[in-house]
């Protein structure tokens, strides 16, 4: 059956079943909203948070799973707000207010008729066209409207956008480019079929203009066509330039690419995480790790370059999984890597660790806490000295942090090992 069989709603028609990989799509998405209102409602002292959530490509809100009923995106992430309510004031005496609106959207009116249906039925009848926004049309066209609302009604512009397009063009890049520029502090996840596009090039490498966005040129073309047969290394190296592009383009400063796999296309595609804070990265990282699921970082998991990356040529390295053998190999890996990498990009011999976690945070799986056990490693074999924000040696045995700095040891033993 064809993805896009899989996608049909209609009021009264049967649901459309639902795949592995949307199931997995559709965890991802609801744990990490979990993680991510848990941690932008720390601060005790809030009262209100403001959130508008925009579902770009929304369908018809149900599927069918043998005898069971599954959520589709909007439901999802009305639930995973409604969520969010009860466990952020479990523990609170001055209740924080969820003040949320939703944006949910599809170019298909009848979709769009079926969650409007699904929607009057269910517990949300009452925020719909109140705080649940239904509109028909294509996101492209669409956003500029929402950009401006969210705008108008939110100072900081806090956002979400669940962008699960079908294939690699309805989410042109200037979309993500308006996202990234006009609001403070959005977070978007994309899902992008680099795959169907990779198939495409495969044989045809005409109409180029409409994916110039995507770095794909006529060299491009005819390097991929060149290496396809050579089916891993050539598909990683497309897929990293197409998702080095996205990210260059985009204009959000973190990239997290991950590919999952769908058993009815056969095909890898890419679900990519994107935001303007390392932090909200390593969130996202946090829910890959902890789900240990079916998504594959490209490549090894510990630095890597997207876009072309020569030590793809010996390594052909195999698409990373987050189990704890890999976590194993990862830390081994930076372990190595990352003297050199902290020594480099000192500034006066020192580095302060925010800094390094911005300047390598689109280049590894790895998890902050992660990164910290292998500074921390370091700084016990006297490699890097850490000093705290406030001045003063850290002890070897203390917890690194986001605040510290890494300074360059008088003594450099650094490279000695590692030549
Ligand atoms: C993969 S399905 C979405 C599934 C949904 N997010 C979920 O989790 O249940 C893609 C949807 O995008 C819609 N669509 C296709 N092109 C579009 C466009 N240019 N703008 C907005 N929606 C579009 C389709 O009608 C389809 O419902």
């Amino acid at each position: 059956m064809s993805k896009k069989q899989n996608f049909k709603w209609k009021i009264g028609a049967p649901l459309p079943g639902i795949e592995a990989h949307t199931e997995r799509k559709l965890e991802v998405i609801e744990q990490y909203l979990d993680v991510y209102f848990d941690t932008v409602t720390a601060n005790r002292r809030m009262e209100t948070l403001r959130i508008t959530i925009v579902d770009g490509f929304c369908g018809g809100g149900l599927y069918q799973k043998g005898r069971e009923t599954r959520y589709g995106s909007p439901f999802a992430l009305l639930n995973a707000v409604e969520k969010a309510k009860i466990r952020v004031n479990a523990e609170r005496r001055k209740p924080l207010e969820i003040v949320a609106h939703f944006y949910f959207s599809d170019a298909n009116s009848l979709h769009m008729a079926a969650l409007r249906d699904e929607l009057s039925k269910s517990k949300f009848s009452e925020q719909l066209d109140e705080s649940i926004i239904l509109q028909t049309g294509e996101f492209e066209n669409l956003l500029p409207k929402v950009i401006a609302d969210i705008k108008r009604r939110q100072r900081q512009g806090r956002s979400f956008f669940v962008l699960d397009q079908w294939g690699y063009v309805d989410v042109p890049v200037n979309c993500l480019q308006q996202i990234f520029s006009s609001l403070d502090k959005p977070e978007a996840i994309l899902t992008f079929s680099i795959d169907a596009l990779l198939n495409y090039l495969r044989t045809d490498g005409s109409g180029l203009e409409g994916l110039r966005q995507f770095g794909i040129s006529e060299e491009f073309v005819s390097t991929w066509q060149s290496l396809k047969d050579d089916e891993q290394f050539g598909r990683a190296t497309a897929q990293r330039t197409i998702m080095e592009n996205l990210r260059r383009n985009s204009g959000a400063h973190f990239f997290t690419p991950f590919m999952m796999y769908s058993k009815t296309d056969k095909r890898w595609m890419l679900l990519a995480h994107l935001s303007k804070h390392q932090a909200a990265r390593d969130k996202m990282l946090s829910v890959h790790w902890d789900k240990q699921n079916h998504f594959r970082h490209i490549g090894k998991g510990s630095l890597f370059e997207l876009g072309f990356d020569h030590r793809l040529i010996e390594s052909k390295d195999s698409l990373f999984s987050f189990r704890e053998d890999d976590e194993i190999t990862l830390l081994g890996e930076l372990e190595n890597e990352l003297p050199t990498r902290v020594m480099d990009n000192m500034t006066e011999d020192i580095l302060a660790v925010e800094q390094l976690l911005s300047q390598i945070g689109n280049l590894t799986a790895a998890q902050n806490d992660m990164i910290f056990k292998v500074l921390q490693k370091l700084a016990s074999e006297g490699e890097i000295e850490v000093e705290k924000k406030a001045g003063g040696r850290k002890k070897a045995s203390t917890k690194i942090e986001v605040s510290d700095i890494l300074v360059r040891p008088s003594q450099r033993m650094l490279f000695t090992n590692f030549s």
